[in-house]
This record gives C-alpha cells, sequence and structure tokens, in this order.
C-alpha cells in the first residue's frame, strides 16, 4: 500500500463517478443559470478540487471567488463559522452558486448563508458534491447534490483527513489505526 493511501479503506467515489457527477451538474446549472449572473462561491480548501472540475463542466460565462472560514480540525467540526478570507466580489444582484465539498453537520454552510444573504444576491444556491444527511444538525439543504453517502469521514478529491489525502483523485473512507 503507497503512502498515499495510508489508512484509506474503500472508495466511496471512483475517478469515473467523479468525472460523471461533476458533468451532470455541469449540464444542470448551464441550463439553469443561463442568462444569468453566475458566481461560483468556493470556501477553501476542500472544495477547490471540485470547483476547478465543475466550472469547466459549465457551459456559460460565470465568474468565480474564493472564502476562506473557520477550520475544521481533525474529525470535529468546530460550530460557527468566522470569515478568515472575505471575497472580492460585490454580490449585489449576482446569483451565487456556493460550491462544497461536502455538506455534513450544515453548520458551516447554515451560518454562510445568513452571511451572505446579507448582501443582497439576485439568488443563493448551494452545490455540494457530497452530502453526508445522517450527521444533519442545521436545517439546510443543498440544491445541487453530487453524491449522497453514509456516515463515513472520507477523504480525496480536495477532502482532506488533518491536511492530507487532498490529492488522491478519488473519495476514500478513511480510518485511523487504534
Ligand atoms: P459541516 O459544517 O459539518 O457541514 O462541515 C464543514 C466542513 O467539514 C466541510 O466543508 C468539510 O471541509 C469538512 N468535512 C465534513 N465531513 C468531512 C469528511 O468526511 N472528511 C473531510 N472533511 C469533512
Ligand atoms: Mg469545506
Amino acid at each position: 500500500m503507497s503512502e498515499l493511501t495510508k489508512n484509506v479503506n474503500g472508495v466511496l467515489v471512483t475517478e469515473e463517478e467523479a468525472r460523471e457527477i461533476v458533468a451532470r451538474l455541469g449540464k444542470q446549472v448551464s441550463e439553469d443559470y443561463a442568462g444569468k449572473n453566475l458566481v461560483l462561491v468556493s470556501v477553501l480548501k476542500g472544495a477547490v478540487v471540485f470547483m476547478a472540475d465543475l466550472m469547466r463542466a459549465i457551459d456559460i460565462p460565470l465568474t468565480i471567488d474564493f472564502m476562506v472560514v473557520s477550520s475544521y480540525h481533525k474529525t470535529e467540526s468546530s460550530g460557527t463559522v468566522k470569515i478568515i478570507k472575505d471575497l472580492d466580489t460585490d454580490l449585489t444582484g449576482k446569483d451565487i452558486l456556493i460550491v462544497e465539498d461536502i455538506l455534513d453537520t450544515g453548520r458551516t454552510l447554515a451560518s454562510l448563508i445568513e452571511i451572505l444573504k446579507m448582501r443582497n444576491p439576485s439568488s443563493l444556491k448551494i452545490c455540494t458534491f457530497l452530502d453526508k444527511p445522517d450527521r444533519r444538525v442545521s436545517k439546510i439543504e443543498a440544491d445541487y447534490i453530487g453524491k449522497v453517502i453514509p456516515d463515513e469521514f472520507v477523504v480525496g478529491y480536495g477532502l482532506d483527513y488533518d491536511e492530507s489525502y487532498r490529492n488522491l483523485p478519488f473519495v476514500g473512507i478513511y480510518t485511523p489505526e487504534d
């Protein structure tokens, strides 16, 4: 077993499936946002791989922007969101699509949505690559979902454990050693 896949046991999304998901979501977003002022807003760092793939699967004009919010420590979500790096874009009158790696407890997105709503966008929706509904504590759902997954801690395709594994081209299940 290579160093890159240490403690990774089981594949939840293969590279091929990731490509299929991205193509499907890209087509859907292209249709739904035709003629609008689409801005893809991504939360660093987990969503960077999905963002890079998704934006190239969308064939209508768009702009992108990035935010950094309070970090996710190891396997525990930190709760409320603190903006560490804000957007450069004025959201007034724009159609914002938040691009996320995974919707887990929903705490991060729930507070982010509240913050972004106050900036008067024309619309504000969520596109998440993965959805873990079993873990949800905040009342929040994504408008576009790549794949619903069981309650497992996953890594790869941008997702990390302690900053590692982001460059795995597939999504695998992380199982720590005892
Ligand atoms: P939430 O606020 O609990 O919905 O999750 C916030 C963030 O935690 C996500 O955007 C991910 O960056 C991270 N996260 C949640 N679940 C996982 C996981 O299974 N693996 C890696 N990161 C995760
Ligand atoms: Mg994230």
